[in-house]
C-alpha cells in the first residue's frame, strides 16, 4: 500500500517527463500564436461552483467528484475540469471589463471518480482553453483551428474533428419534448439510466453505450434537425470559416457532451489508435454560464480542453517519437585525490557558463567512469590526472567521432562554448 500511488493515478517519472514538457511548450506556443494568455486556477473550489457550473445531472457531478469538507466545514471538491475555474476567475477578477474577447489558456491536473482504463485516469491532465466575451462564429472557428493546429504541430494529422450544434435554450426547448415523446413511447425498452436522463436531461440518451438502447434509439431525432434560425446561421457560419481554413472537419449529429453548460456549437478531436477513451479533446460553446455564476449578463463564452496523457498515448501508438534533449555537454572524470579537488572549480565555472558538466560521485574506476559518461549521453569527455593538471593540457574526446583535441584547461569554457 505505502509503495504503491492510488489507483487511477501515475507518476511521471523522468523517462517521460521530457515528453510531457514538450508537449506543454508546444501548447504554450500555439496558444501565444492566436493571441491566448496563461491563467491559473486554484486546484480546488468550492463544490457549489461545479454544482451550478458543469451541472447536477451529469455523471462528473453525480457521481465522480472528490469532495471532502474542509476543517472549516466548507464543501471543497478537487477541479474535475478548468472551465468552471476559469470562469469564476474571470468574473473574479473583473476580466470582462477589460476589452474582449478575453483569450486564456491552462494546463491543469483534473480529479474525477471514474473507473480507470486505459485513457482514463482518476487523476488526469488537461490543456485547455476559454475565449470569453464573443457570441460570434468566428471565435468558434478559431477555437476549434488552434486545437487542430495543436495536434498537426506534434505530428498528428489523422485525428478526426467532429462537431454538432446542440442548439440554445429557446430551439432545444422545443427539441426537448419532441425528444421526451419520442421516448416516453419507448420508456419499456429503455435501460434505467436512458430513463433517468429522459427526465432530467433527454439529450443525453444519445450518449447511451448499452447496445439494447442504442438498436431502440435508431431512429432518435437529433438536435441539429430542429435548430432555430439562428442557430443554424451560426453553424453554418462556422463551417464556412473552417473550410475556409481547409480545416477538414464532419459533422457528427451524436456528440452531445457530457457537461451540462454547453449551447450551439459542440465538438470533439478523435483518434482512431487509442481505444474506447478515444476523444482527446472536447469542447464547446457556453453561452450562459458566465450569468449563472454570478457574473454579468450577456457574456459569451467557448473553448476546450484536451486529455494530455490520451494525447501522449495517441503520439505513441501513431509511433511519433519526442526527442530526449537531456544530454550532458561534457563528463569530467578524474584520476587521483588532486583532480578529484580540482574538478570542482572546473564544474562550477562550466555550469555558470551554462554548459551543462558532471562528474564521478561514487569514486569508479576510470573504465566505470567512461561508461557511467555514456549513460549520461555526453557529447564531450576530458580525463584529468596530476600530468593534465601541471601541463594545462587535457585531450577533448568527442563521444560521438571518437576523435580527440588537445586543449588548454584553463581555456575549456571558451574552447566548450566555440563548439557546442
Ligand atoms: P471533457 O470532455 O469532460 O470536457 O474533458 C476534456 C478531455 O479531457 C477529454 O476529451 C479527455 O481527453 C480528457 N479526460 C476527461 N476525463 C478524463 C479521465 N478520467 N482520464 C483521462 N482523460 C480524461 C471538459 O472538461 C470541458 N471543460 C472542456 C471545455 C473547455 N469545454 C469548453 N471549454
Amino acid at each position: 500500500m505505502l509503495t504503491k500511488a492510488p489507483r487511477g493515478t501515475k507518476d511521471i517519472t523522468p523517462k517521460d517527463a521530457y515528453k510531457w514538457n514538450y508537449v506543454e511548450n508546444k501548447f504554450r506556443e500555439v496558444c501565444a500564436l492566436f493571441g491566448y494568455e496563461e491563467i491559473r486556477t486554484p486546484i480546488f473550489e468550492h463544490t457549489e461552483l461545479f454544482q451550478r457550473g458543469v451541472g447536477e445531472t451529469t455523471d462528473v457531478v453525480q457521481k465522480e467528484m472528490y469532495t471532502f469538507e474542509d476543517k472549516g466545514n466548507r464543501s471543497i471538491t478537487l477541479k474535475p475540469e478548468g472551465t468552471a475555474g476559469a470562469v469564476r476567475a474571470f468574473i473574479e477578477n473583473k476580466m470582462y471589463a477589460d476589452t474582449q474577447p478575453t483569450k486564456l489558456f491552462y494546463q491543469t491536473p483534473c480529479f474525477r471518480y471514474e473507473r480507470p482504463q486505459a485513457g482514463r485516469q482518476r487523476q488526469f491532465h488537461q490543456f485547455g482553453i476559454e475565449t470569453l466575451g464573443s457570441d460570434k462564429p468566428s471565435i468558434d472557428a478559431e477555437v476549434i483551428a488552434l486545437a487542430v493546429q495543436f495536434f498537426n504541430e506534434v505530428g498528428l494529422n489523422n485525428l478526426e474533428t467532429c462537431i454538432n450544434s446542440v442548439g440554445c435554450p429557446t430551439c432545444r426547448e422545443k427539441y426537448n419534448n419532441i425528444l421526451k415523446d419520442y421516448l416516453d413511447a419507448k420508456s419499456d425498452v429503455l435501460c434505467e439510466t436512458c430513463n433517468e436522463r429522459k427526465e432530467k436531461n433527454p439529450m443525453r440518451v444519445i450518449d447511451c453505450k448499452n447496445p439494447v438502447c442504442k438498436e431502440n434509439l435508431a431512429d432518435i431525432p437529433y438536435m441539429i434537425d430542429h435548430l432555430c434560425d439562428d442557430c443554424k446561421d451560426h453553424f453554418a457560419k462556422v463551417q464556412e470559416y473552417l473550410t475556409e481554413m481547409g480545416i477538414n472537419f464532419k459533422v457528427d449529429k451524436t456528440i452531445v457532451r457530457g457537461l451540462d453548460y454547453y449551447k450551439k456549437t459542440a465538438f470533439e478531436i478523435i483518434s482512431n489508435d487509442i481505444g474506447a477513451q478515444s476523444t482527446v479533446c472536447g469542447g464547446g460553446r457556453y453561452d450562459g454560464l458566465v450569468e449563472q455564476l454570478g457574473g454579468p449578463k450577456g457574456v459569451s463564452g467557448i473553448g476546450f480542453a484536451l486529455g494530455v496523457e490520451r494525447l501522449l498515448l495517441t503520439l505513441e501508438n501513431n509511433n511519433i517519437e519526442i526527442e530526449n534533449p537531456k544530454a550532458t555537454d561534457i563528463f569530467i572524470a578524474t584520476i587521483g585525490e588532486n583532480a578529484q579537488t580540482k574538478s570542482f572549480k572546473i564544474l562550477k565555472d562550466l555550469r555558470e557558463n551554462h554548459i551543462s558538466a558532471d562528474k564521478d560521485h561514487l569514486d569508479r574506476s576510470l573504465k566505470a567512469q567512461f561508461k557511467y559518461s555514456d549513460k549520461l549521453n555526453a557529447k564531450y569527455t576530458i580525463v584529468i590526472g596530476d600530468d593534465e593538471l601541471a601541463n594545462d593540457e587535457v585531450k577533448l574526446k568527442d563521444m560521438s567521432t571518437s576523435e580527440q583535441t588537445s586543449i588548454k584547461l584553463s581555456e575549456i569554457v571558451k574552447e566548450l562554448k566555440n563548439r557546442l
